[in-house]
Formats: structure tokens, sequence, C-alpha cells
């Protein structure tokens, strides 16, 4: 694990206004975090982006923008009371809680990282002559460390999928797994831990008791006809929502990687029954295509689910490489007639649709991409940050921390400068290039420091450009730009200014890597 990198990534955010803990004063609350300056106007581009993606580039993708509070059978038919379990385990010694299943992936990690160490001591070996393939296929140690892998993590799937957690717990004693902190292996049994938020809510009969959504998709569902009615839509066609959702994850860590509160963007693609796997495959490659054009592919793959999840009959994770490892950023999931059928049964309501080409009512198939808006942001910042040497002013070594976020993600696309502070022409003028700026993008106006100060307090939030007023702009009304990455300077004239910032910066820019 890149372990350092991490520690910046999060006192970075905390330091440049990205995220702060949820109510630090108070000493903070677990699995919960605030978007300070920055990382509003990041994660608003990240939305803009996805949406834009979804909504403008498809004619047949609407979007909605659904309640947070639903009738509470919507999770009963949407399986979620039943079903929406993970599995627990505690530690009797240090009374701490964990996933008992994440317990066991780890340990498969380790396995599959034993018989990765055993390849590269065996390449170093061997040097250019190295078979790989074949010494992961003959080698005895490797192929004993990933049989031992491939063997736990089909045990762990069936005890997942059968809720046998006495299995589970017979894992976990077999593999001697210890409580990672403490070493202790004093373990209670596994038990299922439902992961819906409850409330109440007065006036509804009953005991009032709702839940706080733990996915935005339900809204889409059932508001499926009422939006097929308006639009007039033809399958196959999408609904996209970008929202809160809520889960009481049994440990919620590594950040914005899995918090309680966190938000979702998710489309469902209602398609005629019999075509949802091609459906599928399209959105896994549109989706992909999608994360490529803001990620570099090699820190992108797919995995497939071993466990499929109630509603699914095939699923697939994108997953992106975090500090931490290759983890979920998306998840893609052909979810059957499951949700609009049990919605159907349960409101007794029909929730099809009248196909005219066929002349025949159906219940639609959907096909699902759910991508967590926070993983994403979590994984442009870890592409992002990078400490480079730089020569300084004088042309010495020194460092810069820089924010290499694609421009158009960028909170503030350009910052503008006077050289110095207490020079009244330069002021004015500086202030009369940020008010025209300002009109087309986010600017910041920024005076105090000597300017080589000022780019860098610029490259540690990610700003692409930088304008600086110097005594020739009283002159000639030209100005110098200098670019994020490259650091190079240009001169133009400042008309041109707001023209050469839009281009790079809008996020058409990233939108015509999709068409
Ligand atoms: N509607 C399908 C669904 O909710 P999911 O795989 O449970 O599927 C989709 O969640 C995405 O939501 C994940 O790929 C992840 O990016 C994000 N997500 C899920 N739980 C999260 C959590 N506790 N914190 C942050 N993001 C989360």
């Amino acid at each position: 694990m890149q372990e350092e990198l991490f520690k910046k990534i999060v006192s970075h955010c905390k330091e440049y206004g990205f995220i702060y803990p949820s109510s630090e004063v108070y000493d903070g609350l677990n699995g919960v975090y605030d978007y300070g300056p920055m990382g509003v106007e990041l994660k608003n581009n990240i939305k803009e982006y996805w949406w834009q993606g979804m909504v403008q580039l498809h004619e047949n993708i609407t979007g909605i923008d659904s309640a947070i509070f639903m009738h509470p059978l919507i999770w009963k038919a949407s399986g979620h009371v039943d079903a929406f379990n993970d599995p627990l385990i505690d530690n009797k010694d240090s009374k701490k809680r964990f996933r008992a299943d994440v317990l066991v992936e780890t340990e498969i990690d380790k396995m599959i990282a034993k018989a990765d160490k055993e390849v590269d001591k065996a390449a170093k070996r061997f040097g250019e002559s190295f078979d790989e393939k074949m010494f992961r296929e003959t080698n005895p140690r490797v192929l004993e460390y990933t049989q031992k892998a491939q063997d736990t993590e089909t045990r762990l799937a069936n005890a997942l999928k059968t809720n046998d957690m006495a299995d589970l717990k017979a894992l976990i004693e077999e593999l001697n797994i210890a409580e990672p902190d403490t070493g202790s292996r004093n373990w209670t049994e596994v038990r299922q831990f439902n992961l819906m938020f409850s409330t109440q809510m007065s006036n509804t009969g009953d005991d009032g008791k709702l839940y706080l959504r733990p996915e935005t998709a339900q809204g889409i569902f059932v508001n499926f006809q009422n939006v097929q009615k308006t639009t007039r839509q033809k399958i196959p066609f999408g609904i996209a929502q970008i929202g809160k959702a809520f889960r009481n994850e049994i440990v919620a860590r590594q950040f914005i990687f899995r918090m309680r509160e966190f938000e979702q963007m998710e489309m469902q693609f209602f398609v005629r029954p019999g075509t949802e796997m091609d459906w599928y495959n399209t959105w896994k490659e549109r989706r992909m295509a999608w994360h490529r054009s803001i990620t570099p592919a090699e820190k992108l793959r797919f995995k497939d689910h071993d466990n499929l999840a109630h509603y699914a009959n095939a699923a697939v994770d994108i997953q992106f490489e975090f500090p931490f490892g290759f983890k979920e950023l998306e998840g893609i999931h052909s979810r059957t007639d499951f949700d609009l059928k049990s919605h159907s049964e349960l409101s007794g309501k029909k929730l099809q649709f009248f196909d005219p080409e066929l002349n025949e009512h159906y219940i639609p198939y959907v096909v699902e991409t759910s991508v967590g808006c926070d993983r994403l942001f979590l994984s442009v910042l870890s592409n992002a940050l990078i400490e480079e040497s730089v020569p300084d002013a004088q042309g010495e070594d020194s460092s810069r921390t820089v924010l290499k976020i694609p421009p158009a993600l960028a909170p503030v696309k350009c910052a503008v400068l006077p050289l110095l502070k207490n020079k009244e022409e330069l002021v004015d003028k500086a202030r009369s290039v940020f008010d025209k700026l300002k009109l087309h993008f986010l600017c910041q106006y920024d005076e105090k420091d000597a300017v080589g100060r000022r780019y860098r307090r610029q490259d540690a939030i990610g700003t692409p450009y930088c304008v600086t007023i110097d005594f020739q702009t009283l002159e000639d009304n030209t100005v110098t730009i200098r670019e994020r990455d490259s650091m190079e300077q240009t001169r133009v004239s400042i008309d041109e200014v707001a023209g050469i910032v839009s281009e790079k910066t809008d996020l058409s820019s990233l939108l015509e890597k999709l068409v």
C-alpha cells in the first residue's frame, strides 16, 4: 500500500479545503465527511461531467431527482429489508467490529501477494529470458498460493450466497485470522447486519418507520412510468439520477472510500427482455471509456462479481487502483426485471411498457450503472497529487506539490495575479481582468506574497492557468499566461485569455472523447 501517498491525500484535502472531517469540533463523526470550498467545486464538476455524459450525450436518457424519504414498502419490495446485510464479527478482546468477508478477502490478497513476490524474485533472477506465464503455471510455491487463494475465494462466495455464517466463522478460524491491531483470535460468531439507517416520520400510521435510502436506484424504479409517460420515450431508454445514499457500514474507513453518507450517480437503462446482456456489454464499454477519459487506462480494470446481489443476473465492477490497491469504483449490474416486478406485485400497480413494435406489454429488464461520486473524487485526487522537483526563479532545484487534475474538472480554472500588490495601476488592471474572466469560469484573484508562491498555491489546488498582470500589460494590454503542468508562460492579449482557458477547461473537451 502506498501509505505515504494516502496520508498525503488526506492531509492535502484538509489543508487546501477539499475535505474536512464532519463535526470536527466535536471530534468528528465516523465515516462522515464535509466538502470544503475546493472540494465542492471539484465534486460539482465530477457530477456535471457524469450528468452531461449521460443526459446530454444520450437522447434516450433523461434525469430525475427523487426524494430521499420513500414509502417503507419500497425497501421491502426491493429486498433491502431482508437481504441488504453484511456479515459482522466482533473481537472479544479488542471489542472492535469487523466485516467477516473483508477479513477473509484481506487474507486472499496476502496469498496473491505471496505468489506475486515469488514471480518478482524469479523475474529478477532470470532477467530477460524470464517466462512469467510458464513460471506461474509450473512453480510449486506459486501454484500452492494461487490455488489456496482460489479455493478460499470460492468458499467465501458460497458461504455468502447460502448465508452460511457458521462456515464463514470456520473459514476465519482455519485461516488463523487474527485481529490486525492486537493479534487476538478471540472472535464472536458471525452474524448478518442490515445496513439501512432507519428514522421516523409522524402521521404515517404504524410505527412511522422509514429508511434513509441505501441506493438512489429505487427512486428511479418507482418513477419509471411517470418518466416514460411524460417523456414518451420508447424502450430502450434510461433514467439518470445523482443523490445521497446512506449505509450503516460496519467499518467505515479509508477516508471517503467507504462512508456512511455518500453520493451515488446511477442510471437505470430499461430494455426489452432478452436484450439485456447486449446492453450490459455496451454499458460496460461506455462506462470504461468515460473513466478512461479522466483516468490512465492502466489504473482501471474490470472485475466480475463472484457473489451476485439479490437482484442481479450479471455484475461487474470497474475497479481503480487506489493507494490501498485495486478496489470497486463503479458497479454495472444486469438487474433483470426484479425491481419493477416486485414493485408491481407489492403495490398492485402494473409497471409495464407497451412495446408498439412487438404489440405487447412487458416488464422491462434493467441494466444499471452505479458509481460513487466520493470514490471518483478520491480516484481523481489519487491520480493527480504529485510532488515534483522543478527549477525555482534562480534556476535552483526546488519541489512543488501540484494537483494535475484534468483541467475541465479543476475547482478553479484561472487565477489572476497582479505582479505587485502595492502598485495601484497593476491591481486595478488585474481587477478589471478578473471581473471579465469571472463571467466565463471560476477564477481566483490573488495578490498576496511573491508571484512564485502564488503559483505554488494555485498548483496545489490544481488551477490550470495563472494570468499575471505586469508593467508591460499597462503598455500593450498583454498578460503572461502560465500553464500548470508544463509551467510554460506565454504572452497573449487580454482579449484572448477567456478563449484559451475556456477551450481547455470546458467539459466539452472531455465529452468529445466519448463520441
Ligand atoms: N444501485 C446499485 C448499488 O448501489 P453498489 O455496488 O452497492 O450498487 C454502487 O454501490 C457504488 O456506490 C459503488 O461502486 C461505490 O462507488 C459507491 N458506494 C457504495 N457504498 C459506498 C460507501 N459506503 N461509501 C462510498 N461510496 C459507496
